[in-house]
């Protein structure tokens, strides 16, 4: 079993304030972890550690094998990434948003129609991005983090805020790409999600 991500005793502490404390997972191929906890409690942080965006205080943390102080392109173009500040370009269709990011990740523009079929965006193809309600704004951008069939996922809150038909759908979509092998890392407050979709919770 590939082992996609590693924490050992990861630690973050900003000024005086603590935010995480002795944090132990592991994320391999074709699992989903669910991590949960309140607001606050540094679940975003931890996506941000390891995805290199902050550095921890203590411990050791590995993505596909290389210590995430140290993430490389090359790292990053084997993982997706969806937070609450993934933003899309408002001033372009959806198809252009995903053209944009088929180039930068050195992807075939062919994959984008399926794409957007899969997350029921094939419809709003030439709508402004500035245009979708919410729940198809976040499948716009889940659409975008999965299009170069990444290793492991990071998603932080995918579904908070949609109705439950829209949440089925991408939870649907998380179950398929799971059976497709890709680890995924979930944050949710939504205890009925993780029961559902995950392997392991944390
Ligand atoms: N850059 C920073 N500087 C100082 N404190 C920070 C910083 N980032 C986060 N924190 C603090 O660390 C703690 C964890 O924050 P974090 O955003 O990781 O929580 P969260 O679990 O993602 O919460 P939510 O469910 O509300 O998104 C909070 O107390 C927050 O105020
Ligand atoms: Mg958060």
């Amino acid at each position: 079993m590939e082992e996609l991500l590693v924490l050992k005793n990861i630690s973050k502490t900003f000024k005086q304030k603590e935010a995480l404390k002795d944090i132990n997972i592991q994320i391999n191929a074709g699992e989903i972890l669910g991590f949960l906890g309140p607001s606050g409690s540094g679940k975003t942080t931890t996506i941000k550690i390891v995805t290199g965006q902050l550095q921890q205080t203590n411990g050791e943390a590995k993505i596909l094998g290389t210590d995430t102080r140290k993430i490389t392109e090359n790292i990053y173009e084997q993982i997706g990434i969806v937070t609450d500040t993934s933003g899309v370009y408002e001033e372009f269709s959806v198809y252009d948003n995903l053209l944009v990011f088929a180039k930068v990740l050195n992807v075939s523009a062919s994959v984008i129609d399926p794409l957007l079929t899969k997350v029921r965006l094939i419809e709003q193809k030439k709508q402004l991005a500035s245009k979708l309600s919410k729940g198809q704004r976040q499948r716009l951008v889940l659409a975008r983090a999965v299009m170069h069939q990444p290793k492991l996922l990071f998603l932080d809150e995918p579904t908070s805020g949609l109705d439950p038909t829209t949440a089925a759908e991408v939870h649907k979509l998380l179950l398929s790409l799971k059976e497709q092998g890709m680890g995924i890392f979930l944050t949710t407050h939504n205890m009925e999600e993780a029961t559902k979709l995950c392997d392991q919770v944390a």
